[in-house]
């Protein structure tokens, strides 16, 4: 298995080097790199269904809830259509209200988590239109559904996803822009940079993995700490829960991920200089209360790694160590952003000793319950 980790030590590492190649699969035939356009058959063969949406309710569990969060943010903001996000094994018992012109997206890599695969066959039954997003060609959830998109990022073979998360959220923009198209909710200034932006992506992630060996050095100075906090807002608070999950599920260090804003309320107290924050401070339209959050960590003794745009001088003079990356459309940022989680997460575990493709208690694909 050496042969298949193509030179690198682990699965993991291989597949987050993978990732802008895993990009190119995922947006290839997908958008004409003349015209921007954006074209997914399974909605163009739906369209209709896609348009009249009420709702959009996403269903999945770990890493490809995460994404679905993402998800939710693009919908909402480019297609108008209200959406939800349900954990498969919360929406499954609850007695959900469905209605036939609800859209239900299933998200899972593996395309057999049972929770998952469940929830399926209630919207199903309820008569709710199924959508899926699935890596796994053929796959229960795939067959399940009545259409879908594949991520196509190749097997993913470590525990902790990678690819099949910046996968999952590159085809939710894509679904986002071809259905914000259809309903006219989208200008086609921002659907053109969105896309031009989605265009160049594979690009972008040669770039931000540059910050791997940075990365691998700030990774040995906090393999000391029990504890971590990941903030973000907007578009990237679900990636500091993702951070947040990678660095639980491989290093075995509690972490958590939090909307920056929400600190305030319970979070903060637990600041000192033992508990790590990484903060995501990319440039948006939160970017100077997240860096007065920063400051307030700072006045409580913690130490603090940014995440921050090439060339931020702010939150660089506030924070103790930070992570470069470059700037793109601001819907994308997660994709970028999730990287140096990645590497963070991956180094500590690495050097913590700990088992980095096959973590204790987990599994790639949860098929019982
Ligand atoms: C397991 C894996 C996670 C994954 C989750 C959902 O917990 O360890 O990495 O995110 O299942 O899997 P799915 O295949 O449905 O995306």
């Amino acid at each position: 298995s050496q042969l298949e980790k193509g030179g690198y030590p682990h699965f993991m590492l291989k597949e987050i080097y993978e990732q802008p190649r895993t990009i190119v699969d995922c947006i290839r035939g997908r958008i004409n790199p003349d015209t921007c356009e954006v074209k997914l058959s399974g909605v163009i063969d739906h369209r209709d269904r896609f348009v009249n949406a009420r709702r959009i309710i996403f269903v999945a569990c770990g890493t490809s809830w995460h994404a679905s969060l993402i998800g939710e943010h693009l919908v909402e903001s480019i297609c108008r259509i209200p959406v939800e996000v349900e954990y498969a094994s919360e929406f499954r018992y609850r007695n959900p209200i469905i209605r036939e012109d609800d859209i239900v997206v299933a998200v899972s890599q593996s395309g057999e988590t049972a929770d998952t695969l469940a929830a399926v066959e209630l919207a199903r039954k309820a008569g709710a239109f199924v959508f899926g997003i699935c890596n796994v060609v053929g796959s229960s959830i795939a067959r399940a559904t009545d259409s879908g998109a594949y991520i196509h990022v190749g097997p993913e073979i470590g525990v902790a996803s990678t690819k099949a998360f910046t996968g999952q959220v590159t085809v939710m923009a894509m679904l986002a822009l071809a259905v914000g198209r259809e309903r006219g909710t989208v200008t086609e200034a921002y659907y053109n940079e969105v896309s031009a932006a989605l265009l160049h992506l594979p690009e972008t992630m040669e770039e931000v993995l540059k910050v791997a060996p940075q990365v691998a050095d700030l990774a040995k100075i906090f393999t000391y700490a029990h504890n971590f906090i990941y903030l973000g807002r907007g578009y990237n608070y679900p990636t500091a829960l993702e951070g947040a999950l990678k660095l639980k599920e491989i290093s075995y260090i509690h972490a958590e991920g939090y909307p920056a804003a929400e600190m305030k309320h319970g979070p903060i107290a637990l600041i000192d200089a033992e508990m790590p924050t990484v903060a995501i401070a990319t440039p948006d339209h939160t970017y100077e209360k997240t860096a007065s959050n920063i400051e307030e960590i700072k006045a409580r003794g913690g130490k603090i790694i940014a995440v921050i745009a090439r060339g931020d001088e702010q939150v660089r003079r506030s924070a103790d160590f930070v992570i470069e990356v470059p700037v793109i459309a601001e819907c994308l940022m997660p994709i970028v952003v999730s990287v140096p989680l990645q590497l963070l997460a991956y180094y500590i575990a690495v050097y913590k000793g700990r088992n980095v493709d096959q973590p204790r208690n987990l599994a790639k694909s949860v098929t019982v319950e």
